[in-house]
Formats: structure tokens, C-alpha cells, sequence
């Protein structure tokens, strides 16, 4: 019977382009309160929320890609709330066999509460989505990481205030986690200005999305236009998890390498911001992402209250 069951509207955090600027928000908002709550004086990470709002909860997290701060974060997070993660590889799971995963979505909708998924494609992300009866969280696809870009957020506003109305710049590879701040930067109305090679751009739906969108999303060639006057400048590797052609992809991106000059060319108090992990000498030079005003650490540690308020509002909470 458990094929026909009726599916209940279902808060999946799939993209940013999903939710609404009010939706955005909250979970920005919410993610300062958790943070509060979980970092007073003394308090060890393993702080357990007095209200333990997700006490009767559990998330399956299904990896088909190597993490760090994913998993750590999605784990912690839950530990926090009150409930119970599964962690499962992919390749340890019968999905490596080849069970679908339609399948898989169905199974595992019967044992847990929610499902996070970090997949090789973005696909599989929405074929989980549409057949499990419980919320999916993206986690990173090929195509966006709107955890990440959220953390992203809540650090900048951490350290520069309200998002909206301020510049941010890309340069480098139009890749996942680009895609996300293209979204975010509709969602947050601030300003973003991409530098990509013709080879490596975002895909041109998203930028028309953005526009259509009333986006404030422009499109250079050139990293110096892009880090003009900006309040902050971010870059992630030239090589994504499953891209192939790494050489190739160096040479291309080499021009859009952060370093002090392009620093240069963002205001005085500009931030630099990283998702991790970062190729150093690469997509950025050691000054850069050492120096005082790179914020990888916030950024790193924000993704443990950001997961915390997005597995919040996919229960309702
Ligand atoms: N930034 C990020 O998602 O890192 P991991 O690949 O380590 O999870
Ligand atoms: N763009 C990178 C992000 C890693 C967190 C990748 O997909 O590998």
C-alpha cells in the first residue's frame, strides 16, 4: 500500500530558487537565534537545544561524494536539535548496486524523518525529491549548493550587515556553488557581478533567471570589473568533484586567481569568502585566503546553525 499513500505538501530545501525572499529570510534569521543559543560561554559543541525541537526526528544522509563540512555539519546539527542522523555512502548502499533511486527514496522514507542527499547529479536529487514522503535537502548537485551559499549569507551579514543593496563578486569557475549565489543574490537582493572564461560560465537559464527575476546578475570576462568597489569577493576551486580535464580547467582559470591585486580593486574592507576545501596557489593565493579579510572560519562553522535552521523550517519548526 505504501506506494498509493497520499504525499503531504512537503517543505523539500532543494534550491534557493524554490523559496520565497520571506522563506530566505526566516531561515537566515533563525540560523542568528540557533547560533546564539549554541555558543555561550564554555558550551561545548555537543550542546544538545534545552527544547530539543527535532527530539522525535531522524535524517538519512546519503552521500555519493566526499565531504567534510557537509557531513560534520548535517550530523552536529541534528546532534543539537535533539535528534538522530544515519550517515550512508553511497557506494556502501545498495543505490551503488544499481537499486534506483525511486526506490531508495520510497525505502528510506519509511525508516527516517528527512533525507539529505549529496548526489553526482542533479537528477538524482529530484527523482529522490519526487518519490520520498519525507522532506529532501540538497546537499550539493553538479548544479547548486544553496546549504552552503545560506552559511555564505548569514557570515557576510555577520560581519557587514544587512546583504541587500551590497556588491558581491565571483570570479572563477560558473560552477554549483555560483549557480546558489546566483539565486541567493534575487532571493537577497544585493548586487553580484560574475567573472567567468567563456568555457566555464553558469548556465544562461539561471542568469535569465535571475533577470527575469528582477536580479541585479551581470556576466564579465574580466575578474577587475567584477571586483570593483565590491563588499566582498568570492572564488571556489577550478575543480569541482566529478569534473574531468583538471589541466585544462587550471590553465583556463588561472587569470581569475584571487590574489592581493585583485584584492585590490574591492573596497577597502572587502571580505573574501571560500566554501572549502581550496587549492591554494590556485583559485587563491595564501595572503588572500590567510589574511584579515578572509572569513573561511565563520564561513565554515555558520554551515553547522545554517543546517540547523533549514532542517528546522522543512519540519515546519
Ligand atoms: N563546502 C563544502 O560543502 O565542503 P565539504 O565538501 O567538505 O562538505
Ligand atoms: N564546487 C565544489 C564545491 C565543494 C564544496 C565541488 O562541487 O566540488
Amino acid at each position: 500500500m505504501s506506494n498509493f499513500k497520499l504525499k503531504k505538501p512537503l517543505r523539500h530545501f532543494l534550491d534557493l530558487a524554490a523559496l520565497t525572499p520571506e522563506e530566505a529570510r526566516q531561515i537566515i534569521e533563525k540560523a542568528k537565534v540557533l547560533k546564539a543559543t549554541a555558543t555561550g560561554e564554555g558550551q561545548g559543541k555537543g550542546f544538545i537545544h534545552p527544547d530539543r525541537p527535532l527530539a522525535d526526528k531522524s535524517l538519512a544522509m546519503v552521500f555519493e561524494k566526499p565531504s567534510t563540512r557537509t557531513r560534520v555539519s548535517f550530523e552536529m546539527s541534528i546532534h543539537q536539535l535533539g535528534g538522530t542522523a544515519i550517515v550512508l555512502q553511497g557506494n556502501d548502499m545498495q543505490l551503488g548496486r544499481g537499486e534506483s533511486v525511486s526506490d531508495t527514496a520510497q525505502v528510506l522514507s519509511g525508516f527516517v524523518d528527512a533525507v539529505m542527499l549529496r548526489a553526482d547529479s542533479h537528477e538524482s536529487l529530484l527523482e529522490m525529491a519526487a518519490h520520498a514522503t519525507v522532506p529532501v535537502i540538497n546537499a550539493l548537485t553538479d548544479f547548486s549548493h544553496p546549504c552552503q551559499v545560506m552559511a555564505d549569507v548569514l557570515t557576510f551579514e555577520e560581519h557587514r550587515g544587512p546583504i541587500k543593496g551590497k556588491k558581491i563578486a565571483w570570479s572563477g569557475d560558473g560552477n554549483n556553488v555560483a549557480v546558489s549565489w546566483i539565486h541567493a543574490a534575487v532571493l537577497f537582493d544585493c548586487e553580484l557581478v560574475l567573472a567567468c572564461p567563456k568555457e566555464f560560465c553558469p548556465p544562461t537559464q539561471v542568469l535569465e533567471w535571475a533577470v527575469n527575476n528582477g536580479g541585479r546578475v551581470t556576466l564579465t570576462h574580466d575578474p577587475a570589473e567584477a571586483a570593483k568597489d565590491a563588499d566582498c569577493i568570492i572564488t571556489d576551486t577550478w575543480v569541482s568533484m566529478g569534473d574531468t580535464e583538471a589541466a585544462e580547467r587550471i590553465a583556463i582559470l588561472a587569470p581569475y586567481q584571487v590574489n592581493r591585486k585583485l584584492m585590490q580593486e574591492a573596497k577597502k574592507d572587502s571580505l573574501f569568502m571560500h566554501c572549502l576545501p581550496a587549492h591554494r596557489g590556485e583559485e587563491v593565493t595564501d595572503e588572500v585566503i590567510d589574511g584579515p579579510r578572509s572569513v573561511i572560519w565563520d564561513e565554515a562553522e555558520n554551515r553547522l546553525h545554517i543546517q540547523k535552521s533549514i532542517l528546522m523550517w522543512c519540519f515546519g519548526k
